[in-house]
C-alpha cells in the first residue's frame, strides 16, 4: 500500500445527523502521552500538534476527545484547540461527558445528571467552542441512563450540544435514551478480538446491529489495541492478522483498521495515536479491501472465546 497518498476519503464517507464524516477520523485520548491512562510521561506538545493536523490534513474530519483525556502537563482537548482552531465548518469534534477525575488524575464518582452541564462547558471551554457538535453520555455501568441522558436532552435543547451520542451500553439503552431525544452514534468497545466479557462481546454484536438497521453511526473503540485495552500493545498480533496484513503489504494495525470498516458503512473508526507514522498507516487502512477468504479467517478471531 502507498500510504503516503492516501487520504481519509478512501474509506468511504458516513452521514452523521447534518455533518458528512470520512469513516476514518482520530481518537484523540493518546495524544497525551504514554502509560495506561497517560499518567506517564506526557507527550511531546509539537508532536501531538502535528499529528492532529497531519490528520486534517489528510482528509479526517471526525476527532473524538474528551475532557477527561489528559496527563500531567497535556489536555487533549486543548490540543486539539492549539492544533484546530479557528475550527473547519466541516470538522466534527465528538466529545464524551459522565467520567470524572480529579486533578491528579484519579477516577471518582460517576458525574451525577445535574453535574453534566458543569462537564459540557468544561469541554466548550478547553475547546474553545460555544456549542459541541457532538457529546456523548459515557455510562459508568448504570442500570439506566434516562435521567443522565436526559440532562444532555435538555443541554442540547439550550442549543450547547448538536447532537447526542451514548458511549458503552448495553443494548437496551439504545431504546430508553432514543425515547428522550434522537441518538445519532453508538460508541462501545469493538474489535477483531472479542476483548472483555462474553456479555459485552456480544452486546457490541447487537449494537452494530441494531445501528445499522437504524442508520446510527457506530463508533468502536480500542479497535487496535484489542485486548490491550488502555494500555500499549506489547506482543506480536495473531498469526491469521499477520498472515492476513503480508498477503496486503499491510500492517497489523491496518487489517484491524480495515475489518471494523467492514462491519457495515456505520461503522466510524477512531484509531488514537500520537505517532506521525501510524497516523499516516491508520489513515491508509481505509483503502485496504479485505476478501471474503480475509474476512472468514479474521471473523473466526472475533467468534473465539474472550481473553
Ligand atoms: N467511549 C469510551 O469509553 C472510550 C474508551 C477508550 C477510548 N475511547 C476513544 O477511542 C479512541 C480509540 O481508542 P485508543 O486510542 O485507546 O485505542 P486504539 O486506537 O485501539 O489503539 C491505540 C494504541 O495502538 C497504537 N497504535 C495506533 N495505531 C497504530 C499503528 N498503525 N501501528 C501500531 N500501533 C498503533 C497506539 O500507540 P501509538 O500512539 O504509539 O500509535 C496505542 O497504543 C480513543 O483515542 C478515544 O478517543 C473511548
Amino acid at each position: 500500500m502507498t500510504s503516503q497518498t492516501i487520504t481519509a476519503d478512501a474509506a468511504g464517507r458516513w452521514k452523521l445527523a447534518d455533518l458528512t464524516v470520512s469513516r476514518v477520523g482520530l481518537g484523540a485520548m493518546r495524544l497525551t502521552g504514554s502509560a495506561a491512562f497517560h499518567l506517564g510521561t506526557p507527550s511531546d506538545r509539537d508532536r501531538s500538534i502535528a499529528v492532529l493536523r497531519e490528520a486534517v490534513d489528510r482528509g479526517v474530519d471526525h476527532i473524538d476527545t474528551a475532557a477527561f483525556y489528559f496527563s500531567r502537563l497535556r489536555s487533549a482537548n486543548e490540543l486539539v484547540n492549539r492544533a484546530l482552531a479557528p475550527y473547519r465548518d466541516d470538522l466534527l469534534i465528538a466529545t464524551k461527558v459522565g467520567p470524572y477525575r480529579d486533578q491528579q488524575g484519579g477516577w471518582g464518582e460517576a458525574a451525577r445528571p445535574d453535574e453534566l452541564r458543569g462537564h459540557v462547558e468544561e469541554n466548550l471551554r478547553q475547546l474553545g467552542r460555544d456549542h459541541l457538535d457532538l457529546v456523548y453520555l459515557r455510562r459508568m455501568r448504570q442500570e439506566s441512563i434516562a435521567e443522565h441522558f436526559g440532562a444532555l436532552a435538555d443541554l442540547r435543547a439550550a442549543g450547547l450540544v448538536r447532537h447526542l451520542g451514548v458511549s458503552q451500553i448495553e443494548p437496551r439503552h439504545l431504546a430508553e435514551a432514543q425515547a428522550i431525544a434522537p441518538v445519532v452514534a453508538v460508541q462501545n468497545r469493538y474489535g477483531l478480538d472479542p476483548a472483555g466479557s462474553d456479555r459485552a462481546a456480544s452486546d457490541a454484536d447487537t449494537l452494530l446491529r441494531l445501528c445499522g438497521e437504524q442508520g446510527i453511526a457506530f463508533v468502536p473503540y480500542y479497535a487496535v489495541a484489542g485486548r490491550y485495552g488502555e494500555n500499549a500493545v506489547t506482543a506480536p498480533d495473531h498469526d491469521e492478522v499477520r498472515a492476513v496484513a503480508r498477503a496486503h503489504g499491510a500492517t497489523p494495525a491496518q487489517v484491524r483498521i480495515a475489518w471494523v470498516l467492514s462491519r457495515g458503512p456505520h461503522v466510524l473508526a477512531i484509531p488514537g495515536t500520537g505517532d506521525p507514522a501510524h497516523l499516516v498507516e491508520n489513515i491508509a487502512a481505509g483503502a485496504l479491501r479485505l476478501t471474503g477468504e480475509d474476512l472468514r479467517r479474521l471473523d473466526a478471531l472475533r467468534a473465539a472465546p474472550a481473553h
